[in-house]
């Protein structure tokens, strides 16, 4: 869309959230704040995306180009204002006549199609201002829409001007609008600061216009929630719930059974195959990619993970790894970075694996600790064993070939080797390799004393 740019206000400072962090780089569903009008304005085809940054501009452009180029940054020295913002840009606009989409960066839910629907109803007016408004029963905080006796929109009053019987309007400006390029920078030169806040307020902008005969009008948002703006950290977990609500109705409508929505928090940008069933409780960060017929949950964590077919992952934290078919993870295990676990593995109860590499039909069931280990196929690791894989300089590797069997209680000392098909004695202290077909110990001897038992009675009752 070449005739409509988009300007997204990010400057304030968000006194109301109490942080050190800039309010739009607080995330919202897995996402930073930010992101979510940048993507709405990529939706839209807009070519030319600018968002209006204030003191802490550097470490949001360095946070956000991680996922997003091609976008003006512009930069508001002093925050006075909404007015004051958007007057940023005109250099950056001085030949372009099209339309101006002014999105606000504290309002993510905000819909794709309620703002086709917005510019349709501004070009099909030609109206000079749009407006995207809404009803609301708790309208306090908003600016409201003033109308005449006709029901005309004669301007916009801020909570903090209004006048007791104007507190009684649920009619709120939302903070989006459709401006012709042209108007909105003559009637921004006309504004002024006389208002309890002492700020350049954009909504007196709507009423310059008016006054000078061009018109105004409105869309109303069918579904309020959308443009529930974030001023602090209660609208923060209000609008983090709305999505994640969001996104658990897409899975569903894809075949996911989710059996509580209302306590599964799943981010943007994951993947869940058909016939998933996801318990309570249960977090599932963006980039996560899970098959079909899986089991995921309760209590579980899965972080920027990929998951295969028919697997399940019970009371566990799986972070950034791979998880392959008809696998069981858990209760209570720890997949730590970097892991890939292939398929019909187990990894059972108190497990921690980091950076490591099991393969097929193996299974690590009962308390125990691998780190930078390669397991080959049908490996089983006995309860309680651990890799000994730091030397306290460097981490060490552990390789144990297919259908190695490793008794309880071992301590594997890395750098080491087992052979294939070998086993070791429980309790043993492996330091050295072991070939194939080998039986390894690792133990002090066992002497049995006969008769100490009696003896030891006797001493006693001397
Ligand atoms: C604003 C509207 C209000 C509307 C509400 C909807 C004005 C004066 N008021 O109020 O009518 O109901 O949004 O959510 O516009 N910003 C800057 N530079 C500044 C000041 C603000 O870039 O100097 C940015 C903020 O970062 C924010 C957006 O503009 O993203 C809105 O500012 P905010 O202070 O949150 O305005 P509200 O009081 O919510
Ligand atoms: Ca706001």
């Amino acid at each position: 869309m070449e005739s409509i740019v988009s300007v997204i206000l990010a400057a304030g400072q968000g006194k109301r959230m109490q942080s050190s962090i800039p309010k739009v780089l607080h995330t919202v569903a897995g996402s930073p704040m930010l992101s979510y009008s940048l993507e709405l304005a990529k939706s839209l085809g807009i070519k030319k995306r600018m968002v209006v940054l204030g003191p802490q501009a550097e470490k949001i452009k360095k946070e956000m180009s991680c996922t997003e180029n091609g976008i003006t940054y512009v930069y508001q020295e002093k925050q006075l204002g909404t007015a004051h913002a958007v007057q940023q840009t005109e250099p950056y606009l001085i030949n372009f006549s099209g339309i101006v989409l002014i999105l606000s960066a504290d309002v993510p839910l905000l819909r794709t199609s309620t703002i086709q629907e917005m510019i349709h109803c501004h070009k099909n007016n030609q109206a000079s201002c749009t407006l995207l408004t809404a009803n609301l029963e708790q309208a306090e905080g908003y600016g409201r829409i003033i109308r005449n006796e006709q029901g005309k929109i004669t301007g916009i009053i801020e909570q903090y001007d209004l006048i007791e019987e104007q507190e009684k309007i649920k009619e709120i400006n939302s903070g989006i609008y459709c401006f012709n390029s042209k108007e909105l920078f003559i009637a921004l030169k006309m504004v002024n600061q006389n208002n309890y806040q002492k700020e350049y307020y954009l909504t007196d902008v709507i009423k310059i216009l008016i006054e000078k005969g061009y018109l105004t009008v409105n869309i109303t948002a069918l579904d309020s929630e959308e443009i529930t703006g974030i001023n602090t950290r209660m609208d923060l977990s209000r609008v983090s719930r709305a999505f994640y609500q969001r996104n658990a109705f897409n899975h569903m409508l894809k075949g996911v059974t989710i059996i509580d929505p209302g306590n599964t928090y799943i981010e943007n940008q994951v993947e869940i195959g058909q016939d998933t069933i996801i318990y309570p409780f249960t977090i599932i960060t963006t980039g996560t990619e899970i098959g079909g017929s899986c089991h995921i949950g309760p209590y579980s964590h899965i972080i920027n993970t990929c998951v295969g077919r028919g697997t399940r992952i019970y009371s566990s934290v799986v972070e950034r790894s791979k998880i392959g078919n008809q696998t069981m993870i858990g209760p209570y295990a720890h997949i730590r970075p970097e892991s890939i676990i292939g398929d019909e593995v187990r990894v059972g109860n108190y497990v921690e694996v980091k950076k490591s590499f099991i393969d097929k039909g193996s299974k690590v069931g009962h308390l125990t600790y691998l780190g930078d280990a390669t397991l080959g196929k049908k490996v089983n690791i006995g309860a309680g064993t651990i890799t000994c894989n730091f030397d306290g300089k460097k981490k060490n590797p552990t390789i144990i070939k297919d259908g190695v069997f490793i008794g309880s209680n071992n301590a594997l000392v890395a750098p080491l080797t087992i052979g294939q098909d070998s086993y070791t004695a429980a309790g043993s202290t492996i330091t050295q390799d072991i070939p194939t077909n080998t039986l390894g110990i690792a133990r002090s001897g066992q002497k049995n004393i006969e008769g100490w038992t009696e003896k030891r009675n006797k001493k006693e009752t001397k």
